[in-house]
């Protein structure tokens, strides 16, 4: 297997984390002797201070050309703190979504027994916790037309889905339910949104097709409650882009920590992975980043793009190993510290190159 990888480490920690999700690939690589070729980009902050541009065409050349891409974090509080900014480090993020058509973002929320505690709720309400999120990812108020009134006054943001839309991606959730419990919920304001009626009425079409899933709809503001009064109720859940974006932040919590999820956008082209949590920069190149969720985005990336299904499993094993042994970064160290093995980013990347090694 001979396979073009791209690495955009992106902004804050990005750098670091894609550091050890790129070391990973190579140590896989080298296991089962493949061949890896690995390019960098840029994107973000940095590309805006490098270009003016947040994702320059060069690295979208790059994009297109790769069979896999492996993206860090993006944001710079510098543009949250200013409103009137107009080119602003996500609008890279966006673009390149929609350029490789990955209108697909899978987001599973993987939960390891070991860090049952680290989550603010209930152990007893977590365990056996696992949730596959489909959220669309290039339609919906993201991409809509926005405007703005001249005195400054009134703005807006178009709320559109095309049935198409929805119907992929709705075909995208379905398969995944039917290799899982068979159980899926689609998320929509259907009561009040056109959007979301248009929604609902293209998921009823799609499940006829999945006569053996269980299809259940439910309104975004309750699904953010049941979801953390009773997670094990969710086996696929399917949602529009703002919900997807809202109720996967929320689901990260489940898991514990945002340090520890990684996501896949897909689509028809190139697959992109990255961790779902951000830049960080409060904490960036003071070695306290957590690079599980990169090393996770990495699993994510030898499975859905290359097919990889054993050596992404093996390296999930590994990071499970790991805090079975005790070894925990910063945001996911429990209150008992006398217990924890506390490490930096180095110190747990070069943990789990070394677990991978031992098998
Ligand atoms: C995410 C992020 C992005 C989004 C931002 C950075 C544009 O929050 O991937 O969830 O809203 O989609
Ligand atoms: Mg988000």
């Amino acid at each position: 297997m001979n396979k073009k990888i791209l690495i955009i480490p992106g902004d804050g920690i990005g750098q670091e984390v894609t550091t050890w999700g790129k070391k990973v690939l190579e140590v896989i690589a080298e296991k089962n002797n493949l061949q890896f070729d690995f390019q960098e980009g840029i994107m973000g902050h940095v590309a805006i201070v490098a270009t003016g541009d947040p994702l320059p065409d060069e690295t979208l050349e790059k994009a297109k050309n790769s069979d896999a891409i492996l993206f860090g974090a993006i944001g710079h509080a510098k543009y949250d703190n200013d409103p009137n900014a107009k080119v602003r480090p996500e609008q890279g993020l966006l673009k390149i979504r929609k350029e490789l058509g990955l209108y697909a973002n899978l987001r599973p929320i993987l939960l390891f027994d070991e860090l049952l505690a680290a989550s603010s709720i209930k152990p007893e309400v977590l365990k056996g916790t696992d949730i596959l999120f489909f959220r669309e990812l290039t339609g919906d108020v993201y991409f809509g037309e926005k405007n703005r009134s001249e005195d400054g006054n009134f703005a807006s943001d178009l709320m559109n889905y095309n049935r198409y839309e929805v119907e992929r991606i709705a075909h995208k959730a379905y398969q995944a339910a039917q290799n899982r419990n068979k159980r899926l919920c689609s998320v929509d304001k259907a009561n009040v949104l056109e959007t979301s009626r248009l929604w609902r009425e293209v998921v009823q079409e799609v499940a006829k097709q999945y006569p053996e899933v269980q299809t259940e709809h439910m309104f975004i503001d309750n699904a953010a409650m049941q979801l953390i009064r009773d997670p094990r109720r969710f086996d696929v859940v399917l949602t529009a882009n703002l919900f997807g974006d809202i109720l996967t932040d929320e689901a990260s919590q489940i898991a514990g920590s945002m340090g520890m999820l990684a996501s896949a956008s897909v689509g028809d082209g190139t697959g992109f992975f990255e961790p779902i949590h951000g830049s960080a920069h409060d904490i960036a190149g003071q070695d306290k980043a957590n690079p599980l969720a990169s090393i996770l985005s990495a699993a994510l990336l030898l499975e859905i793009s290359f097919g990889l299904k054993e050596q992404g499993a093996e390296v999930t094993k590994a990071v499970d190993t790991a805090l079975k042994r005790g070894y925990r970064t910063i945001d996911i160290a429990s209150s008992d510290t006398a217990k924890d093995k506390i490490l930096g980013t180095t110190a747990m990347g070069e943990l789990i190159v070394e677990i991978l090694k031992e098998n």
